[in-house]
């Protein structure tokens, strides 16, 4: 791939297609002081205030850096590379990462200690990397004075703040709002399905747990989804296809949203899966039509609660949990109260805030 100039044009040379490229698309690239801030790289001018009809009076190559001359009397330098890297870069997401699937069998997975400023080290891309890939990680050793969860979150980007407030506490309490202010087990499932959007990341912070139960259990909600569009297509189908409703009520709040137990993207590929039997409701459909999903929701339940796809772990204190909840769902064991205590914080964060961090860092150490 390479840039050709031609006269007064600018071109793109993929090898076996040549196209001109817009002279307005140079132009409203321009990087002059007057016309660019120089940190946040942001445009002191209005692009459509510039006339669309606008063409190249004159091209000089130094080279590969272009002086591109106008005909509205302005003229910069742009290097052939930059306009290379991004055509190349326009239809790849710079943190496309592959997923990686896994079950019940993914019980030693990597644990990433926290150290301080690990926020700006290459740790933290390798974090970052493992998360996308797996749909959490586990640190070891995070401080667990003073909320830290907050400061946390907010040094990957910024807490996402829900009807459970900047973060929550989880530990068994009276007359409690949710579930999982209770000791009893939770089933697999997945935080905030009746939120729009619903929160992406979850972070749970283990600040004490001297019970002997109270374990973490996580599911990897795509690995169960391919297996479902493997083994039972039909099941598959309905399950990305029917919206149901799903509800949150308190004292002060109704929250309500409707969505697939398997949301798939506009390529028909896996984009989130939804899942919590207490809060979902499934339309009033033709009967046989209701007959094949409620069929389909027992089998995707059935393969969530099964130990094959289920990873079990026990979070000690300063062991923070950090999971995609768009994809993964989590649980707990139950645990007895009188045994001692067991408190963990948590809070979100949005994709945001880890896709952010995550391009900064690969552009910090070039990665
Ligand atoms: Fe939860």
């Amino acid at each position: 791939m390479k840039i050709e100039i031609d006269s007064k044009k600018v071109f793109i040379n993929s090898g076996n297609n040549k196209e001109e490229i817009h002279p307005f698309w140079l132009r409203e690239r321009i990087n002059n002081e007057d016309a660019l801030d120089k940190g946040n790289q942001q445009r002191l001018f209005d692009p459509n205030s510039i006339n669309t009809n606008i063409d190249i009076e004159k091209i000089e190559n130094e080279d590969g850096l272009l002086n591109l001359f106008f005909n509205d009397g302005t003229n910069y330098k742009i290097k052939e590379d930059q306009i290379l890297n991004e055509y190349k870069l326009q239809n790849l997401d710079p943190i496309s990462i592959d997923k990686i699937k896994w079950d019940s069998n993914f019980n030693n997975f990597q644990k990433f200690k926290f150290e301080n400023d690990i926020f700006e080290k290459k740790i933290m891309y390798d974090l970052l990397v493992s998360f996308y890939k797996y749909g959490f990680v586990v640190l070891t050793n995070v401080p667990t004075e003073d909320n830290f969860i907050i400061k946390f979150a907010n040094s990957i980007g910024s807490v996402r703040r829900t009807n459970f407030g900047e973060f929550f506490n989880v530990r068994s309490v009276p007359n409690p709002n949710d579930l999982a202010y209770t000791s009893l087990a939770l089933s697999p499932h997945t935080d905030n399905p009746y939120r729009k959007p619903v929160p992406c990341v979850q972070l749970l912070h283990c600040i004490t747990n001297n019970v002997s139960g109270g374990n973490s259990t996580l599911v990897d909600g795509y690995t169960v989804s391919e297996k479902i569009k493997e083994d039972y297509p039909e099941y598959y189908e309905i399950l990305s296809s029917v919206k149901v409703k799903f509800k949150f009520i308190d004292n002060t709040v109704v929250l309500e949203d409707m969505s697939e137990l398997i949301k798939l993207d506009e390529k028909n590929n896996f984009k989130q899966v939804r899942f919590s039997p207490r809060l979902d409701y499934a339309p009033i459909l033709e009967k046989s039509k209701l007959d094949l999903f409620y069929k389909a929701r027992n089998k995707i339940s059935e393969l969530y609660n099964s130990d094959k796809y289920k990873v079990e772990f026990k979070l000690e204190t300063g062991d923070l949990l950090m999971m995609d909840n768009h994809r993964l769902l989590h649980g707990r064991t139950k645990y007895d109260v009188n045994e001692g205590d067991r408190y963990l914080q948590g809070c979100y964060i949005d994709f945001d805030s880890t896709e952010g961090k995550l391009r900064h860092l690969k552009r910090k150490f070039n990665l």
